[in-house]
């Protein structure tokens, strides 16, 4: 295998971290951009990785960065942002495509791997969320001078996710009844193992440029059972209460005030779509997905 100079955007994050780890040992030089360098120093023990402190909105100093490198992985993305108009998920995941796919054509790295979502549609999103991601997965295709492949995974869970940690958290401080909004809505979780491993070998092979892969693991679940499971994996006597719709719209519009956005009502949107693949595992990957049930209590119960 060629080995490639790789800059990574978002590379610090839950996803980015177990893909430099992943990318690191097929031996590739990797540059990871940050805003804050000091509090991701730890990402330095991995071989050949630069961590570079970096503005990505800022055009000139993307292309600075991007400059030398063979190929970029944007994984920059946000679930919930500051305020409530929308701006903050503009900016993460349109207006910085735009910049990349600009950046890349004037270094010349040609080579993109753009993270987007299940079921982003920038016409047809039921969220903030899923609209913006949509639109920028779509402008980063429509740069038909860049070799573009971009991935869609349902919920990604392993080490350091932040959907079954979660909800760990938040059943070990409940008494006894869990209140939970859009319980029904369907889920289909892919492991970030298999997640990280798609993009090497996508990395490595030509036959994927142009392709939006969706990614899911092997089984479908309702919000509900994913919570029920995790107490149970926790060992935790709780009983969930699926909240009705109104109430469930109720939460979201109460939770979305208070720090850090535990749930809002861009996020209430979201499940509103089932996060299910159309297909099983994109089959040029041969990638056998791992199921919740081998992987969650490992690190769940640690
Ligand atoms: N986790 C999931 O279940 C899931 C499912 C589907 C799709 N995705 C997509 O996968 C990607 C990675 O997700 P993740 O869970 O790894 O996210 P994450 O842990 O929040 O990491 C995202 C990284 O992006 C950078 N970032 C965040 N907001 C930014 C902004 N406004 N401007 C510049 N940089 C920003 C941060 O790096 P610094 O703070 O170091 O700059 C952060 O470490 C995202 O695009 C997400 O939408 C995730």
């Amino acid at each position: 295998m060629t080995t490639q100079t790789i800059c990574i955007l978002g590379g610090t994050g839950f996803v980015g971290r177990h893909l430099a780890a992943r990318l690191a040992k097929d031996g590739h030089r990797l540059k990871v951009l940050t805003r804050h360098r000091e509090r991701h120093r730890d990402l330095l023990v991995l071989p050949r990785l630069i961590l570079a402190e970096a503005d990505a909105h800022d055009a000139k100093v993307l292309a600075a960065e991007l400059d030398g490198c063979d190929a970029a992985v944007n994984l920059i993305g946000i679930l919930n942002e500051r305020g409530r108009d929308g701006r903050g998920f503009y900016q993460a995941h349109v207006e910085l495509p735009r910049k990349l796919a600009q950046a890349c054509r004037e270094t010349g790295v040609r080579r993109v791997l753009h993270m987007s979502a299940l079921n982003a549609d920038a016409a047809y999103g039921r969220s903030h969320y899923l609209r913006t991601k949509g639109e920028g997965e779509n402008i980063m295709h429509a740069a038909h001078d860049l070799r573009v492949t971009s991935f869609r995974p349902s919920i990604i869970f392993g080490v350091g996710d932040s959907f079954f940690n979660r909800f760990a958290r938040l059943l070990k401080v409940t008494p006894y009844w869990f209140p939970l909004a859009a319980a029904g809505a369907r889920l289909q979780p892919v492991h970030v193992g298999d997640v990280v491993e798609a993009f090497a070998r996508v990395l490595a092979r030509e036959g994927t440029v142009g392709k939006r892969l969706e990614l899911c693991g092997p089984k479908v679940y309702s919000l509900e059972e994913l919570v029920e499971y995790t107490a149970a994996t926790l060992g935790l006597r709780r009983s969930v209460l699926a909240l009705g719709d109104g109430m469930s719209r109720l939460q979201a519009r109460l939770l979305e005030h208070l720090p850090g956005k535990p749930f809002s009502w861009d996020n209430y949107l979201t499940l509103q779509q089932d996060s299910v693949c159309h297909t099983g595992f994109p089959e040029e990957l041969d990638i056998t997905p791992a199921a919740v049930e081998d992987i969650v209590p490992g690190y769940l119960t640690r």
